[in-house]
């Protein structure tokens, strides 16, 4: 084209005036957080769809969805996955529908166990209200023989799960697409009644909780508190190891790039007050002069510490019982069986797959309750294998976590029944037991030194793929160690070979050993060679 000068001209002109009105029309324009009430609407079409097993994985499967509250009945369209989806051969079964009020709507959760199905099977299934369907997901039973597989094991997801937990996810199902299911070892969100947070929960793994099933177990953060006192009156210690009575005058929380800062202010009982600022770990990040007056603490004995622990030891005055979050039975189903208490139901369980017993403890409530059970379900064992899963760790790598109660009421049967591998999270770190060097061991309560013994050979993981991270102060007990790491879990199961893998949120391998099943010994646990230098603060 052959453009004179003065075409070119007016052509430039025009532009600007386009560019100038794309400007203009956008000044003064301020983005607007869209409401959370609406991000998290429930609608006729379903979401948050996610499977668990309620029964034996080989021959059952259970789904569970959300509708909004005008769908009054689900159902799903069932059949043996084939190639050609205009052929399949489908059955209709009906769903359970339970009304659910959470704090910012009304919805209809919906579940629906499949039963009698073929072992070792691909199925294809969708969800909906018979108008309003779900795509068509397939998923795959399990064999009821011993055969090698993978899962994927999870610590503390948490906090800010949307933004920094869904890669997490995602990058371990890049690493293990055809895992058998996942395995969530507690605090999958922070607040548990916020409906939001577990709406977030469900958005990162997405299609693929329709797929893989999901295993969990409850951390503290799936606990709600009843019948507590009122939240500003505390209880702390002093220099002198007295218990005072506190008073919370203000409580803010500010959103910060590294995660909630909480602002407080407290009235001792002299009438003095103190300001603080608190990390979300619980850490003092600042506190003013006042607090001599109320506690003889100065300043430096506190900044960097902990809020809950020592030295303060803040506590609420009534702090209550726990009461599972009301999102946990509506959305999963897990395994109602012969359990000591009511409220230990879908929460304390065991699911035996290929060859391996998973038993999940509820490190919540009712522990010492819960001691027969456990002793009945690894007695009564065929499988090769056990897994135990609970989120608050037997060893703790931070010295002023310990759980010292788990340790004397459960360690005496996972030891006595040689349980192969125990996974749990809590502390926001990554420990793992096994063999250690001989060296002199400090600020290590009794029983650390002995955290892997090759007499009996099981090994203990706490693990985190959350973004909050605690640091480690007592790590000589364990074989591997990592700080402000959030990673994932890949286990593999393979006749008497037990391989474990653990990977840093960007897929990197930070850890790895292989467990081997001997005859008559207790398990042989290799470590492998060559992996990176430790990942500290
Ligand atoms: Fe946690
Ligand atoms: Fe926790």
């Amino acid at each position: 084209m052959n453009l004179k000068n003065g075409n070119l001209a007016k052509i430039a002109v025009v532009f600007s005036i386009i560019l100038s009105f794309h400007t203009f029309s956008h000044e003064g324009w301020e983005a607007k957080k869209y409401p959370t009430d609406a991000a998290h609407a429930p609608t006729p079409l379903p979401d948050r769809v996610v499977l668990t097993w309620e029964d034996n994985p080989a021959t059952t499967q259970s789904v569970t969805w959300r509708t909004d509250s005008s769908t009054k009945k689900g159902m799903a369209h069932i059949a043996i996955a084939n190639s050609n989806g205009r052929a399949l051969e489908i059955e209709t079964i009906q769903a359970e529908t339970t009304f659910f009020k959470s704090d910012i709507n009304e919805a209809n959760f919906h579940s629906v166990i499949f039963k009698d199905l073929k072992p070792d099977t691909l199925y294809t299934y969708r969800v909906g209200d018979g108008v309003n369907w779900t795509e068509y997901y397939h998923f795959k039973t399990a064999s009821d023989k011993a055969q090698p597989f993978s899962f994927i094991y999870f610590g503390d997801a948490q906090n800010e799960v949307r933004t920094h937990w869904s890669r997490v996810f995602r990058e371990a199902f890049r690493e293990a697409p055809r895992a058998a299911f996942t395995l969530h070892a507690g605090d999958l969100i922070d607040n548990p009644s916020w409906d939001a947070e577990w709406g977030d929960w469900h958005q990162g793994p997405d299609w693929v909780n329709g797929t893989i099933p999901v295993i969990a177990t409850p951390g503290n953060h799936e606990y709600d508190r009843i019948n507590q006192g009122p939240r500003y009156e505390r209880f702390w210690m002093t220099k002198s190891g007295k218990r005072i009575e506190v008073t919370m005058t203000a409580f803010k929380p500010e959103q910060t790039d590294k995660g909630t800062v909480y602002k407080a202010s407290f009235v001792g009982p002299k009438g003095n007050a103190s300001s603080f600022e608190i990390n979300d770990g619980g850490n003092i990040i600042f506190v003013d002069e006042g607090i001599e007056a109320i506690t003889g603490f100065q300043k430096k004995d506190l900044l960097g510490k902990s809020f809950y622990a020592a030295p303060l030891f803040d506590r609420q005055r009534e702090p209550g019982s726990p009461a599972l979050s009301n999102h946990w039975r509506p959305q999963f189903a897990f395994p109602v069986q012969d359990v000591p208490s009511e409220l230990l139901k879908e929460t304390l369980y065991y699911i035996d797959y290929q060859g391996v017993r998973f038993i999940s403890l509820d490190s919540n409530q009712l522990k010492k309750e819960q001691v027969p059970w456990l002793r009945g379900v690894l007695e009564n064992n065929p499988n090769m294998w056990t897994i135990v899963t609970f989120h608050h760790p037997i060893f703790s790598p931070g010295s002023d976590r310990d759980n010292r109660e788990l340790r004397e009421l459960w360690k005496p049967i996972l030891d006595e029944f040689k349980v192969d591998l125990v996974l749990s999270g809590h502390d926001h770190s990554y420990a793992r037991t096994g063999q250690i060097d001989e060296e002199p061991l400090r600020n290590v309560p009794t029983g650390y030194q002995q955290a892997y013994d090759p007499n009996i050979g099981t090994v203990y993981v706490v693990s985190v793929s959350g973004p909050k991270l605690y640091g480690i102060t007592k790590d000589k007990y364990a074989k591997r160690i990592a700080e402000n790491t959030q990673l994932y879990q890949v286990i593999n199961i393979d006749g008497q070979n037990l391989e474990y893998k653990a990977y840093e949120a960007t897929g990197k391998l930070y850890d790895a050993f292989t467990l081997q099943k001997r005859n008559e010994l207790p398990n042989l646990l290799i470590e492998a060679q060559n992996l990176p230098p430790e990942n500290r603060k």
